[in-house]
């Protein structure tokens, strides 16, 4: 990568004096040794902190160890999660208190540090206990998944297990590099159960991604129910690719994900794919076509043939109806309007279509986000724009999206051959596509968010930051969505975290997670380019 790499490249500086504070409970660094490059116990973080300082004792979980806490709602839940996930494996019972006492885990919040940012911590750790800090709780809740990762991978199983539960000692500084660290699931070419999508969220987590972009509609399905057009799920609803049966979330249930997700510090980003992708309401409508007369429902996996009828009135009663119901569920700031591959829409009446659609979600008071094609029409102030090209995009439709940005659009970069986690691994993967090539592990890494653009006159200051979606049109089991993230997954969130960062050094942090994903039962490709520990 190019560029210089300040925050990264210091905290592997601090990492060079290896063993230093070693901790024996570490079951899980053995790949780096093998390589012979030394990553300290307390850098094996994925993603990559800003700053680690090791040194001095290490910090030991014991029976009687307690979770210390803030007082408020906010640290206890967060307080009660670490210790829902402490509990099993370490068999210790880990009262959450608000009581003062000395040694254990502290949780606490604390104005004072202002670069720590909304969303950075201070994690210590010491012989005599181990604290983390934060000015808001999403750090804290960082902090937390940080500390899940220095403890022995058999923290993460769901029986108790014997070990010695070490904390190496030292000093995390950390804090993102981008604000928005997304990924997207894809219930609408296969659905996918609230449980599932919960699991998937669970996972997000760990690598702290905090936007869920649900992908609720395309030409196959239609999965949220809109009390003013209920044949949108009776009807298009109703199937999936491949004839499946499909399925929706009630609003209680699309409630309970948007909750669920708040609860991991994630914050939901509804999309509703117009004005192409669009035949499960075709089908479920006929009056919104422009004939009048209501296509088959569509369980195949071509793209770009269906379109709202531009010029009816009633694709505006639609619109404004579904976004209206949308955003009244929806506690987060943006609302996805899709505006991808609208091929069998005229570029006037997209154009048209895109004026008509932002300004309802501005209405609604949402911001509006769409695929980068919305760059081809008039983004409105604050729109943000996902950018889905990849090394064979045309300069013509990069330049497009590059003038957005300098009139201020922001990009979420989400380049298909980089971080589209339904895309083959190699040309033996059996799931997945590969229209835009094959994305090995060491591909979804190795690119820089900041300098993505930068040819075609996009600065890093137009970038909000980094989305992995997960189509599903291959995609039907939590195995098959399980074994496209990981491990991409986890490279593609240190690229929204992290400051720089390098192949060869990454992959030993990540060949040292896959103990953690074994432990939690995690499914995962176990690709040739990763130096996995042997067995
Ligand atoms: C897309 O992959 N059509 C956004």
């Amino acid at each position: 990568m190019p560029g210089t790499l300040p925050r990264l490249f210091g905290a592997l500086l601090l990492l060079g004096g290896a063993g230093v504070g070693c901790s024996s409970g570490d079951d899980d660094a053995s790949p780096s040794q093998n390589e012979g490059k030394p990553v300290h116990a307390l850098g094996r973080v994925i993603p990559a902190p800003a700053s680690v300082e090791p040194g001095g004792s290490p910090y030991t979980l014991t029976n009687t160890t307690a979770i210390h806490i803030d007082d408020t709602r906010e640290v206890r839940a967060i307080g009660e999660y670490l210790a829902g996930v402490l509990r099993p494996s370490t068999g210790y019972p880990l009262p959450v208190t608000a009581e003062s006492g000395t040694g254990g885990i502290a949780l606490r919040l604390s104005a004072s540090d202002e670069s720590l940012g909304d969303e950075g911590y201070r994690l210590e750790s010491t012989g005599d206990g181990l604290t983390l800090t934060a000015r808001k709780p999403a750090g804290l809740f960082y902090g937390v998944q940080t500390l899940r990762q220095l403890l022995p991978a058999a923290v993460e199983k769901s029986t108790e297990q014997s070990a010695v539960w070490e904390v190496p000692g030292g000093t995390i500084t950390d804090s993102p590099r981008y604000s928005y660290r997304g990924g997207m699931i894809d219930v609408a070419r296969h659905f996918f159960t609230v449980d599932q999508v919960k699991r998937y969220i669970d996972q997000l987590a760990l690598y702290k991604i905090n936007k869920l972009h649900l992908h609720l509609t395309d030409d196959q399905g239609w999965r949220l129910a809109i009390d003013s057009w209920p044949k949108l799920t009776t009807v298009g609803g109703s199937t999936e690719t491949g004839g499946g049966e499909g399925g929706f979330y009630t609003k209680g249930q699309y409630t309970e994900i948007v909750e669920y997700a708040g609860s991991r510090f994630l914050e939901v980003i509804p999309e509703i794919d117009m004005p192409g992708h669009t035949n499960a309401i075709l089908a479920s409508y006929a009056e919104l076509n422009c004939k009048d007369t209501a296509p088959p429902l569509y369980t195949g996996i071509d793209v770009g043939f269906s379109s709202l009828c531009v010029d009816k009135p009633a694709t505006y009663d639609f619109v404004d109806d579904v976004i209206r119901e949308v955003a009244a569920l929806t506690p987060g700031k943006y609302i996805h309007i899709g505006g991808d591959e609208a091929d069998n829409t005229s570029h006037d009446d997209y154009v048209k279509f895109m004026d008509r659609a932002q300004a309802v979600v501005l209405k609604y008071g949402k911001t509006v986000m769409g695929w980068h094609q919305l760059a081809g029409a008039e983004p409105v102030a604050g729109a943000v724009a996902q950018y889905w090209g990849y090394d064979r995009t045309e300069a013509a439709e990069r330049d497009l999206v590059a003038g957005a940005a300098k009139k201020g659009t922001l990009l979420v970069l989400s380049p298909a051959d980089r971080t589209y986690l339904d895309h083959k691994y190699t040309s033996e993967t059996g799931l997945g596509l590969q229209w835009a090539g094959l994305v090995e592990v060491d591909r979804a890494y190795d690119w820089d968010p900041a300098t993505y653009l930068k040819d075609v006159g996009v600065e890093e200051g137009s970038v909000l930051g980094v989305e992995a979606p997960l189509w599903t049109e291959t995609l039907a089991t939590t195995s098959d969505l399980e074994v496209m993230a990981f491990p991409r997954l986890p490279g593609v969130a240190e690229r929204a975290w992290s400051t720089g960062g390098e192949w060869d050094e990454y992959k030993l942090r990540l060949a040292g997670h896959a103990a953690r994903w074994e432990a939690m039962g995690i499914k995962f490709y176990k690709s040739p380019v990763v130096p996995w520990p042997k067995p």
